[in-house]
């Protein structure tokens, strides 16, 4: 090490935080088979850990040494750290370590100082192919239109105060994309500390902070009409669209028509992928191009593929707003099998066999993914009050709630690696 440059960062300020870094496994009382260290031997420079399951990790120690969590290093948890990648020599190897009875891994680096690693955290960052595939296990339940029969719902009073309540309700978007908020009411003052379970409300350009959807006698955009609009997801035209999108009904009161719609992307994506092979991979692979503009404000363009995958291959986000598709921007001799492909995509999310629909009432309240789940609506009578308020927040945002109610409340999936979605 440095030792000049190791400066006591974390030690002369006032923002240590007990719960962060290595110290995870303080969270629970009692360790459980998955946690509690049953043995941890060095063998070269590697750190080898055995767990009450029988799980074994192989922990390189310049891996450790640079993870040291303690006052002195600090964590990246907080980005209050002291210690980079090139203060930690190659050849570090622990001089001495043993097993505490605080399920702690003590070791001591050959040349000074010690570092501490709790069992909860070493195994949830154990790379042994068993662990890895269980952080990489995220897998989203996808739906077709009889979604409409078994909604997952949740209870606003039951959210707002409730840990396990919110938790649920996080997990229905988190797996499904979709979730229904009762009880929320009408009063449209509701709609921000709705959405504000979900992460901070992210302004745009376009619809500024929360936005009001209603048939207005001059139109600046798709939401201001009364007329049909096909499931989409909403603004494909930004470089990252929107993530999690509140819609908070104030008034539907009528029967003059405006249906909602809503369609699993992530299900259209999987039938394209078995049905339509070829339309599948070239949607994956040659971006399209979105636009929205209004003249002496903002031109707003953005690329990106119709359908995402991930490093693994999964389908991982949507992108696809029809009314909102720039003249296409591709090879000349992919043209046609571009907007071919395109065709089926769109076939597939208005179809009856995909697309879900139901009438929103007053004061109901519906949340989806929108790099996923695609929304929509039918026409509706000019006549009709038809109201909607809605917002967005950002999936980063959301999976950052989800992920540490997850930890407070003791799930052992809050590390999961969520999809980064239509980026
Ligand atoms: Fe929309
Ligand atoms: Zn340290």
């Amino acid at each position: 090490m440095r030792g000049t440059e190791e400066t006591s960062v974390a030690r002369s300020t006032t923002t240590f935080n007990e719960h962060l870094g290595n110290r995870l496994n303080e969270r629970r009382q009692t360790p459980g088979p998955r946690t509690s260290i049953t043995d941890a031997r060095s063998s070269g420079r590697n750190v080898t850990v055995t767990w009450a399951d029988g799980q074994k990790g192989h922990f390189s120690s310049r891996w450790l040494r640079f993870n040291c969590f303690c006052l002195t290093c600090g964590t990246s948890d907080d980005g209050i750290r002291s210690i980079d990648i090139t203060s930690v020599p190659d050849s570090i190897f622990p001089a001495h370590l043993n097993v505490t009875t605080a399920n702690t891994v003590e070791i001591d680096w050959l040349g000074g100082h010690v570092s501490t690693f709790g069992g909860e955290w070493l195994r949830a960052y154990c790379n042994s192919p068993e662990e890895r595939a269980r952080r990489h296990a995220w897998t989203p339940e996808l739906w077709k239109s009889d979604f409409v029969k078994r909604l997952p719902r949740a209870t606003y009073s039951e959210v707002a105060t409730d840990g396990e309540a919110r938790l649920t309700m996080f997990e229905h978007v988190r797996d499904l994309g979709f979730v229904m908020i009762d009880g929320v009411g009408a009063d449209p003052a509701l709609t921000e500390p709705v959405a504000a379970i979900f992460g901070p409300i992210h302004p745009t350009s376009n619809y500024g902070y929360i936005s009001d959807v209603q048939s207005k006698s001059v139109a600046k955009l798709g939401g201001e009409t009364a007329i049909h609009q096909h499931p989409h997801s909403d603004d494909t035209f930004q470089y990252t669209p929107p993530g999690i999108v509140i819609f908070h009904c104030i008034q539907n009161n009528d029967d003059l028509g405006g249906v909602s719609s809503y369609t699993d992307g992530f299900a259209v994506a999987a039938d394209l992928r078995s049905s339509e092979p070829e339309a599948f991979d070239l949607l994956c692979s040659v971006p399209v191009q979105f636009v929205r503009r209004r003249p002496g404000f903002f031109d707003i363009r953005g690329e990106g593929r119709v359908i995402r995958l991930d490093d693994q291959g999964r389908i991982a986000g949507i992108r696809y707003f029809d009314r909102a598709a720039a003249p296409l921007d591709v090879e000349e001799g992919l043209v046609d099998a571009m907007l071919d492909a395109q065709s089926k995509f769109l076939e597939r999310v208005i179809s009856t066999d995909f697309k879900m629909e139901m009438k929103l009432s007053a004061g109901d309240v519906v949340v989806v993914d929108n790099h996923r789940v695609m929304h929509g609506r039918s026409s509706f009578d000019q006549r009709s009050k038809r109201r909607l308020r809605t917002c967005t927040t950002d999936r980063d945002e959301f999976h950052g709630y989800w992920r540490d109610l997850a930890y407070r409340l003791g799930r052992d999936d809050y590390n999961l690696v969520m999809s980064s979605g239509a980026i």
